[in-house]
């Protein structure tokens, strides 16, 4: 393993798998968090096709990599790669960052751990004992469930266009009675004071289709997509009532810092990178990107 403190070698080599990638942030992110510490690091963005995405591991590997990061579409591949797993990535069965440990591909699962940090910290949002709304009920979703269930929130509604989707990811969360699966339709008449949009339709510029009224006074409303310009679903936010609007760029960050702190044992701070990319919004995507990378 290269040392990231030692001047005479090559810096340790990370990178983001996924496909498309070139949206993706990452790279300026681990380096500005390497930088806090004088460390050493090279963060590449690897496109990998569709069936090529062991063998990208593999290779990677065998040239000396130490990290990855995992995005759209690869993420249940890595599960199925990865030897050993966090708890958390388990419970999501997806895996967003490997760490080569020896021969052992470790798996784990920031996404959730960056929402709730976003949610909680950075927007100052409490989630316990507060009705929260996740619309979606794909891998996305899947992925930050469990941590949003540990801050204990009052009630967490699965809405989704397919509500048997819902039901079947409520069903793996039974043991929690706070979790309920529901139709888009069924929302009426009923208001959240968190609503987290994790469906893949702000990539489309497409809204669910929501009513009205589910907005509880001082709600957040919350994308985890991000791009350079506030998605269609936080627009319709601002205007039916949310008291604040986010998006996902923040869970970018904080997932970013947890897989940083996977792989180097340090906790970056992340307050001044999100400044950074803020002000670089010119560098985004122009379309929104999926949530984490
Ligand atoms: P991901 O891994 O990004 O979650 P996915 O597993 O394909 O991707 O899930 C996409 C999610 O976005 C699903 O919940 C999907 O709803 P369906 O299960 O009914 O397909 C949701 N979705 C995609 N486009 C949508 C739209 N235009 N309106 C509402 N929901 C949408």
């Amino acid at each position: 393993m290269s040392d990231p403190f030692d001047f005479g070698r090559p810096p340790a080599l990370y990178a983001v798998m996924g496909n498309p990638v070139s949206h993706s942030k990452s790279p300026q992110i681990h380096l500005q968090f390497a930088a806090q510490f004088g460390l050493r690091i090279e963060y590449r963005r690897i496109q990998v096709d569709v069936g090529g995405f062991a063998q990208a591991v593999s290779s990677f590997r065998a040239n000396g990599g130490q990290g990855l990061n995992i995005t759209v579409p690869f993420k249940l591949e890595a599960f199925e790669l990865c030897d050993r797993h966090s708890d958390r990535a388990a419970q999501a069965r997806a895996v967003n960052t490997i760490a080569f440990r020896g021969q052992e591909l470790y798996g784990d699962n920031t996404d959730g751990a960056g929402l709730r940090r976003d949610i909680t910290q950075n927007l100052g949002c409490p989630l316990r004992g507060r009705r929260v709304l996740v619309l979606g009920a794909g891998g996305a979703v899947r992925g930050v469930l469990g941590p949003l269930l540990e801050e204990a929130p009052a009630a967490l509604v699965i809405a989704n266009r397919t509500v048997d989707k819902a039901v079947a990811l409520a069903r793996l969360f039974a043991a929690r009675r706070q979790v309920t699966a529901s139709g888009f339709d069924a929302l009426a008449g009923h208001s959240f004071d968190v609503m987290i949009n994790g469906t893949a339709a702000s990539l489309e510029g497409e809204l669910p289709p929501l009513p009205e009224g589910v907005f509880a006074a001082g709600a957040l409303a919350y994308d985890m997509m991000y791009g350079d310009a506030p998605t269609v679903f936080m627009r319709w936010a601002e205007a039916h009532g949310a008291s604040q609007v986010a998006d996902g760029l923040g869970m970018l960050v904080e997932q970013a810092a947890e897989s940083f702190q996977l792989w180097h044992g340090r906790r970056p701070a992340t307050a001044a990178v999100m400044e950074w990319l803020l002000g670089h919004a010119a560098d985004a995507t122009e379309q929104p990107a999926p949530p984490g990378h």
